[in-house]
């Protein structure tokens, strides 16, 4: 199962809910191998794990090589890592950063290379793909075409009706290139859950807008999910009231993910 995490605009949450899903699913006894597809590389420093810890960083193993290389261990010893790095930014153009010529076919480029690490992705059950903001960007596009799953965290104040339009548009375009089902799941997150609050209000209008594609399930604005990521954690593998409560919504909002995959994720009931 392969799960892509994106939206066009910055700051709604891609690399929290990356974080946290993986997290959450490792809690449930999934091996998780999570990905930095993002140039400007916030994952990597939560994890505080960086391309110059792998052999080989994922910008050369997405051109040749297997991505064994690009591997790097984290706290958790159910999740795995792969570290974003520099030159990212221009395979997102669409160049080769050591040639520097138009890279071909650059679509599959993602999808070859999971195509030639087979055995090194045996090991898990699950991949997460962190993206960039610019969904117009190449790595997006690599990371859709490979995915079984696309999460939109969607932030109800600020174009959240854009970029939903703007996911299923690339969806669209990108289906020639994927043999693989996609589903879609929008999550309303960072909500003021206070009764009657103006969050709660765009929230309710936002999921009437989006009919079925929205989750139920609303991911709120809580202190939890920044405070654990400061240490390099997800919020399932935190003590304390706070961060249970929050790893309580991510379960619910994957249980209920799942009910729409038909169970395609496996989690325990
Ligand atoms: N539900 C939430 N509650 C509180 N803070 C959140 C929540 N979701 C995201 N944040 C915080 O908002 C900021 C932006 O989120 P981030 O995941 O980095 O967005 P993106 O990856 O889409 O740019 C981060 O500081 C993150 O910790
Ligand atoms: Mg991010």
């Amino acid at each position: 199962m392969r799960i892509v995490v994106a939206n066009r605009k910055g700051g709604c949450g891609k690399t929290m809910l990356s974080l946290n899903i993986a997290g959450t699913l490792a809690a449930h006894g999934k091996r998780i191998l999570l990905f930095d597809l993002d140039p400007q590389a916030s994952l990597s420093e939560i994890l505080h794990r960086y391309a110059d810890q792998v052999s080989q960083p994922l910008s050369n193993t997405l051109l040749a090589g297997d991505l064994a290389a690009s591997i790097t261990p984290t706290h958790i010893p159910a999740i795995d890592f792969v570290p974003a790095d520099e030159h990212l930014s221009e395979i997102n153009r669409g160049v080769d950063p050591h040639s520097r010529r138009t890279i071909r076919g650059r679509e599959r480029l993602l999808a070859n290379l999971l195509a030639r690490s087979e055995t090194t992705l045996s090991q898990y059950d699950m991949l997460i793909f962190d993206t960039p903001p610019d969904t117009r960007g190449d790595l997006t596009s690599t990371a859709l075409v490979v995915a079984d799953l696309v999460v939109v965290p969607i932030d109800p104040h600020a174009g959240a009706r854009g970029a939903a339009v703007d996911i299923l548009t690339l969806v669209e375009e990108l289906q020639p290139f994927s043999d693989r089902t996609l589903h879609l799941a929008l999550i309303l997150n960072r909500i003021k859950m206070q009764t009657g609050s103006y969050d709660l209000q765009a929230a309710d209008a936002a999921r009437d807008a989006f009919g079925d594609s929205a989750c139920k399930t609303i991911v709120p604005s809580w202190l939890a999910f920044p405070k654990a990521a400061e240490d390099g954690m997800p919020v399932a593998f935190v003590r304390g009231s706070d961060f249970n409560r929050a790893a309580s919504v991510i379960y619910t909002l994957l249980q209920e993910v799942d009910r729409r995959l038909d169970g395609q994720l496996e989690l325990p009931k």
